[in-house]
């Protein structure tokens, strides 16, 4: 029987090259070989993002959501995608889950202390069990594979806990699912070089970016601080256009003789930076089509709410499955 794959995001905006490179290329590949499910985790936006605003435009930013993956090469024949508030069962699976999980086990987990540092405010009960959340969207499809970016890797862990402590407690019915992340660049820098790409920061390339803001962009990008003439050997390592290159450039000759070159100080930053700019230009190319492609709201709509009912049955069928071994029926 073919693996299960779930994995997703909040819809809070636009997707970048750090969401490709950190899971969205590992979920093209792995749609290849796995019945493939695509969670909006609009649920779990609201433990940080509440406001009527914030709802209102997460609807939208369902669809931008969903359109980038498909620009990015997640194919809508291979890939069902749901709305998660629309499943209501998940949350009663949640709720079915928290008694599972003791409170300090969830202080310990990192990520949600930065999340509600990043949100500005005191930790919430909800981004508390924000990893019980995720467990449920995990296994109220029974997933077996958990693409995911290095920041989720403890939520993934607390959902193995989660699902063995349940196998244990009542019956074995779940499987313990493995995640995957990126071992090519987990964090991609932002173009300034100082933290991981994201949004807050500014330091984004979108995947809608044109050849004209990608030129802006890399230009801006900082090199090897210690060389102030071409002529100077400069440093390869740590370099983040380098690094770059050596993601997103598919012509590798090229990059090696940049790199032999920019050692021996016989090649200009600028040289570097352009071709750089086409490099990422190719990338986005097919990108950008698929982008103009899928781009129609009734389409994205149809996707969502199609794949929404499709997986609503599975989860319902998951909580019946388990209120049953637990002795609710009995
Ligand atoms: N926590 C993920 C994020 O950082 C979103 C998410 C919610 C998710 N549920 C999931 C990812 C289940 C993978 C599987 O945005």
């Amino acid at each position: 029987m073919k693996k299960i794959m779930l994995t997703g995001d909040r819809p809070t905006g636009k997707l970048h090259l750090g969401h490709y490179i950190g899971s969205l290329k590992n979920r093209i590949n792995l749609q290849e070989e796995c019945e493939s499910i695509f969670i909006i985790a609009d649920l779990h936006m609201l433990t940080t993002k509440n406001t009527k605003e914030d709802i209102i435009k997460s609807k939208e930013n369902a669809r931008q959501l969903v359109l980038d993956a498909l620009a990015c090469g997640i194919n809508p024949e291979k890939v069902t995608f749901y709305l998660q508030s629309e499943i209501p069962e998940i949350n009663e699976i949640y709720t079915l889950f928290q008694s599972l999980v003791s409170v300090s086990r969830l202080e310990r987990v990192p990520s949600l202390k930065d999340m509600a540092k990043d949100a500005n405010i005191e930790m919430p009960f909800a981004l508390l069990g924000y990893p019980i959340l995720q467990a449920a969207d995990i296994l109220c499809v029974k997933a077996n594979v958990v693409p995911v970016g290095k920041d989720n890797l403890s939520h993934v862990e607390i959902t193995r806990e989660i699902a063995m402590k349940f196998n244990k407690k009542y019956e074995k019915i779940f499987p313990i699912p493995d995640a995957v992340i990126s071992n090519e660049c987990p964090n991609l820098p932002g173009i300034d070089g100082k933290t991981k790409m994201s949004k807050s920061a500014h330091n984004t390339i979108d995947l809608t970016d044109t050849k004209e803001e990608l030129t802006k962009k890399v230009m801006k990008m900082p090199t090897d601080p210690n060389r102030i003439r071409p002529d100077i050997p400069g440093k390869v390592e740590g370099n983040l256009v380098f690094l770059y290159h050596d993601l997103f450039n598919d012509n590798k000759e090229e990059v090696n003789s940049l790199k032999e070159r920019y050692q021996q100080g016989m090649v200009g930053d600028i040289e570097v930076k352009q071709k750089l700019i086409v490099a990422l230009d190719k990338f986005l190319t097919p990108i950008r089509e698929r982008y103009q492609k899928y781009n129609d709201n009734n389409y994205l709509d149809e996707l969502i709410q199609g794949g929404t009912n499709i997986i609503r049955k599975k989860v319902q069928a998951t909580l019946r499955e388990m209120k049953e071994v637990m002795g609710f029926y009995s």
